[in-house]
């Protein structure tokens, strides 16, 4: 009869081990990727025209006519694009062009959050400008008078920031050369890792497959060539992105309070986990080796947490 009870204690142990590792995995991943949808609203840079349009002109309903149609698109759909008061019988000043593109991981409620923001501020960074464009971390909005940058590939550098934090071993820079040969393969929009180091890559909406791998493969030349041999580097091209980084880069101390809720998170979850385990282990010596085992002191704690 012992040797069955034992049998039994031996499970589940087992499976409270094997479901507060599980637990631990699951809290770990959030707190590794919580930076996505948290620092989504991080701006990155924007560009203004030197033209500017009149208040009341036709153009100003226009423009206030695709910032509601953005809006009201993001919450469906993470890309889209737009040509407001283009036909011939508008009066041509008011034309305006225009897409967004929020990051291929984003759900559309995070891109609509995202694009809602965009939305709000593009006018204070750009006042009355004809042209603008807005790239925070997670979304990227603009629009112009001109209709001609939809759908022509553009590589022009819009931004760039390197690590001062420099790798120097030899595996950190194959494994980023491996992430950054699969992401200039991407589709739209990709993740990739090899070892400790990962990365993503995302191309706008408007771009062809073959214009895509164009672009991307200019921002990791770009990638490579302007930031050398840092940890963590971004290329904003017309109309791509890629960014690598060593893992844990953008764990360090000094990032947002979400990342520091994740890890309460995480601690909680593991000091459950811990205390789960203990009740168990402590449930098995009980009845396994009896009550003379455990000092007399411990006894009355004992009894509290197993409730017996
Ligand atoms: C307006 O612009 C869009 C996008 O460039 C184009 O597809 C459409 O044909 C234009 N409409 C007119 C009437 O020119």
């Amino acid at each position: 009869m012992l040797r069955s009870l034992q049998l039994d204690s031996t499970h589940r142990v087992i499976l409270a081990l094997r479901l507060s590792s599980l637990l631990f995995l699951f809290s770990s991943v959030l707190s590794v990727h919580g930076y996505y949808p948290t620092r989504a609203n991080i701006f990155i840079y924007a560009g203004c025209s030197q033209e500017k349009y009149q208040p009341s002109s036709p153009f100003e309903a226009n423009l206030n006519s695709f910032l509601s149609s953005v809006i009201s698109s993001s919450s469906q759909i993470i890309y889209n694009s737009f040509a407001i008061g283009n036909d011939t019988s508008a009066p041509s000043e008011g034309a305006i062009y225009g897409l967004y593109q929020c990051r291929g991981d984003l759900h559309p409620t995070e891109c609509a959050k995202c694009v809602g923001r965009s939305v709000n501020q593009i006018g204070l960074v750009c006042p009355y400008t004809l042209g603008a464009s807005l790239q925070l971390e997670g979304c990227y909005l603009r629009y112009e008078h001109s209709g001609d940058f939809l759908g022509k590939l553009d590589t022009g550098l819009r931004y760039r920031k390197c690590s001062k934090a420099v790798a120097s071993d030899t595996e950190f820079f194959r494994r980023r050369d491996d992430v950054l040969a699969d992401l200039q393969g991407a589709n739209g929009f990709r993740v990739s890792s090899s070892g400790l180091v990962q990365g993503f890559a995302q191309c706008f909406g408007d771009l062809t497959v073959s214009d895509c791998s164009s672009c991307l493969t200019d921002a990791v030349g770009k990638l490579k060539s302007l930031c050398g041999s840092a940890a963590a580097a971004d290329v904003f091209l017309g109309q791509c992105y890629a960014r690598y980084w060593a893992s844990g880069y953008y764990d360090e101390p000094g990032s947002s309070n979400d990342d520091q809720v994740g890890k309460s998170v995480a601690i909680i979850v593991g000091v459950f986990a811990g205390l789960a385990i203990l009740v168990i282990l402590l449930s098995i010596c009980k009845k396994t080796m009896g009550k003379s085992f455990f000092p007399i002191l411990l006894m009355p704690i004992m009894k509290q947490i197993i409730g017996k």
